[in-house]
C-alpha cells in the first residue's frame, strides 16, 4: 500500500543522493599512483629550481646555513608577519639552567585596508605596533637585534636583505613587489623618529620553525607549515645551489612549495571547485598547490562543493541559502571542529549558526565532505615531504635517512587527522626515511630570534 510506495520513494531518493555525493567527492580520493606522480614532479621541479632552470619552485637561498648550537644568548626583538597574526616578540634566549628561551608576545591586528593599501601605510603600522610593544614592556630606548619573520617568498642576497617576490595569502599592499622588504622596514623607521631598531635578519616561517626544532634536537633539517599557507624549507647542498657560490656545507632552502602547479601541472587534480575558489582569490592562477591545501582555503573549498550539492537538491533540501554564497564564511576550523565530532552534534551547531538547517543526513554528508577535502591536502602535502626527504638522502648517498621535520601551522596543529594522514603518506611514498614530526612552539618567533642570535653568534656579539 502506500505505507510502502512511501519508504521506496524515501529509499531511492537517498540512494540518488549517496551517488550524487560519492560522484562529486571521487576525485578527491587521490591513490597512490596519483600521489606518486605528484611526489616525482615535486621533486624535478626542485632540481630544475636549484640549478637556476625555469621552475614553479623558485628555492631561494635563506643564508641561513647554520643551526644553532646552544651557546646563543641575549634579548631578541622578533617580528611575525604573514601568519594568522601579526605579532611582536621580546625573546630572551639563555642557558638551559637559566630556563632556555622566554618569549614575551603581543597580537595587533591590521585591517584589510592595510593588508591591502600602500605598502608605506602597512611598515608605518608595524613601526607603530613595536613602539607600542617597547613602551608596554618597558623597552624604549634599548636597540635590541631584530629577528622579522616575514612569511612570503623573498630573494635574498644575504641574511638581512630580502626582495618580496609577490604577495601571497591575502596580502596585497601596493609598492612592495620587488623591493627589499629590510629597505622597506627602515625607511618606515626613519619616519618615526625618535625610534632606533637593529633589523639584522630576515626570515620565512619556515625556517624559523626549522630552526626552532633544531634548538632540541639536531637532526631537524625540514621545517613545514600548514597554516594559512603552506610551504617547506630544507638543509641543502651548497654544491647543487647555483644561486651561490662555494660548495662546502649547506644552506637551508625555502621552496615556496605553494607555488607548485602554477604551470598547469596539476590541472589533472584539480575539481571544478578548485578551479573557482583560485578564480575568486585574490591571486588566480598563483599559489596553485597552496591552494589545495592549506587553511586559507580549504574551507572555501568545503563551501563551493556544498553550494554544488545544494544545487543538486543533495543538501539542506535543496534551498540555496543566501549565507552559502557568501566567501569565506565556512572557517578552516570547523572542517577541525567537525572532523573531531563523532556525535554530530558540532556539525549541526556550526551549520545551524550560519543559518543552514540541518537534517541528520545533511549532517552526515557535510562531515564526509570537509573528510574528503582534508585528506585530500594531507596526502598531497605528505607528497611534498616525501619528495624532500627522498632528496636529502639521496644528497647523502645514504641507504636509510633518519630525519627530523619541524612544524607548525593552525591546520596541521589543530586539526584531528591531518598530521597523521601526512605522515602515513611519508611512511608509505618514502619508505627508506625515517621522520620524525616534531610540532614547533612558536617557530615563527622563537626562530626569528635564534636566527639572529645565530648570526650575532658568529659575528661575535649581540650588538653586531
Ligand atoms: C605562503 C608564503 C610562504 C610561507 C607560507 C606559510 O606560501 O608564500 O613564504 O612560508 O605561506 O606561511
Amino acid at each position: 500500500g502506500w505505507g510502502v510506495a512511501v519508504v521506496t520513494a524515501v529509499a531511492s531518493r537517498l540512494a540518488l543522493h549517496r551517488h550524487h555525493l560519492e560522484e562529486t567527492l571521487a576525485p578527491f580520493r587521490l591513490d597512490s599512483e596519483q600521489l606518486k606522480a605528484v611526489q616525482a614532479e615535486m621533486r624535478e621541479a626542485m632540481v630544475r629550481g636549484l640549478q637556476g632552470e625555469d621552475s614553479t619552485l623558485p628555492m631561494l637561498p635563506t643564508y641561513v646555513c647554520a643551526t644553532p648550537d646552544g651557546t646563543e644568548r641575549g634579548d631578541f626583538l622578533a617580528l611575525d608577519l604573514g601568519g594568522t597574526n601579526f605579532r611582536v616578540l621580546w625573546v630572551k634566549v639563555g642557558s638551559r639552567s637559566e630556563g632556555g628561551v622566554k618569549i614575551t608576545n603581543q597580537v595587533f591586528s591590521i585591517p584589510e585596508s592595510v593588508t591591502q593599501g600602500t605598502g608605506q601605510q602597512l611598515f608605518d603600522h608595524i613601526v607603530d605596533c613595536i613602539v607600542d610593544f617597547q613602551k608596554e614592556h618597558g623597552l624604549s630606548g634599548q636597540t635590541l637585534p631584530l629577528g622579522f619573520t616575514f612569511s612570503f617568498p623573498c630573494k635574498q642576497v644575504g641574511l638581512d636583505q630580502g626582495i618580496l617576490l609577490s604577495w601571497t595569502k591575502g596580502f596585497k599592499a601596493s609598492d612592495c613587489e620587488g623591493q627589499d622588504v629590510v629597505s622597506l622596514l627602515r625607511a618606515a623607521i626613519r619616519r618615526r623618529q625618535g625610534v632606533e631598531l637593529n633589523v639584522v635578519a630576515i626570515v620565512n616561517d619556515t625556517v624559523g620553525t626549522m630552526m626552532s626544532c633544531g634548538y632540541e634536537d639536531p637532526h631537524c633539517e625540514v621545517g613545514l607549515i600548514v597554516g594559512t599557507g603552506t610551504n617547506a624549507c630544507y638543509m641543502e647542498e651548497l654544491c647543487n645551489v647555483s644561486a651561490v657560490p662555494g660548495d662546502k656545507g649547506r644552506m637551508c632552502i625555502n621552496m615556496e612549495w605553494g607555488a607548485f602547479g602554477d604551470d598547469g601541472l596539476l590541472k589533472e587534480l584539480c575539481t571544478p571547485f578548485d578551479i573557482s575558489v583560485d578564480k575568486s582569490s585574490i591571486n588566480p592562477g598563483k599559489q596553485r598547490f597552496e591552494k589545495l591545501i592549506s587553511g586559507m582555503y580549504l574551507g572555501e573549498i568545503v563551501r563551493q562543493i556544498l553550494l554544488h550539492l545544494t544545487c543538486l537538491g543533495v543538501l539542506f533540501r535543496g534551498q540555496v541559502f543566501q549565507c552559502l554564497q557568501t566567501k569565506d564564511i565556512f572557517k578552516t576550523k570547523f572542517l577541525s571542529e567537525i572532523e573531531s565530532d563523532l556525535q554530530r552534534r558540532q556539525v549541526r551547531a556550526i551549520l545551524e549558526k550560519l543559518g543552514l538547517p540541518v537534517s541528520c543526513d545533511d549532517a552526515l554528508m557535510v562531515r564526509e565532505v570537509c573528510q574528503a577535502v582534508s585528506q585530500r591536502a594531507a596526502k598531497l602535502c605528505g607528497a611534498g615531504v616525501a619528495a624532500v626527504v627522498e632528496k636529502i638522502r639521496e644528497n647523502r648517498g645514504l641507504e636509510e635517512l633518519s630525519v627530523a621535520v619541524g612544524v607548525d601551522g593552525t591546520l596541521y596543529k589543530l586539526h584531528p587527522h591531518f598530521s597523521d594522514q601526512v605522515k602515513d603518506t611519508v611512511r608509505h611514498l618514502a619508505p627508506r626515511c625515517s621522520v620524525r614530526f616534531l610540532q614547533s612552539e612558536d617557530g615563527s618567533g622563537k626562530g626569528a630570534a635564534l636566527v639572529t642570535a645565530v648570526a650575532c653568534r658568529l659575528a661575535g656579539s649581540t650588538r653586531p
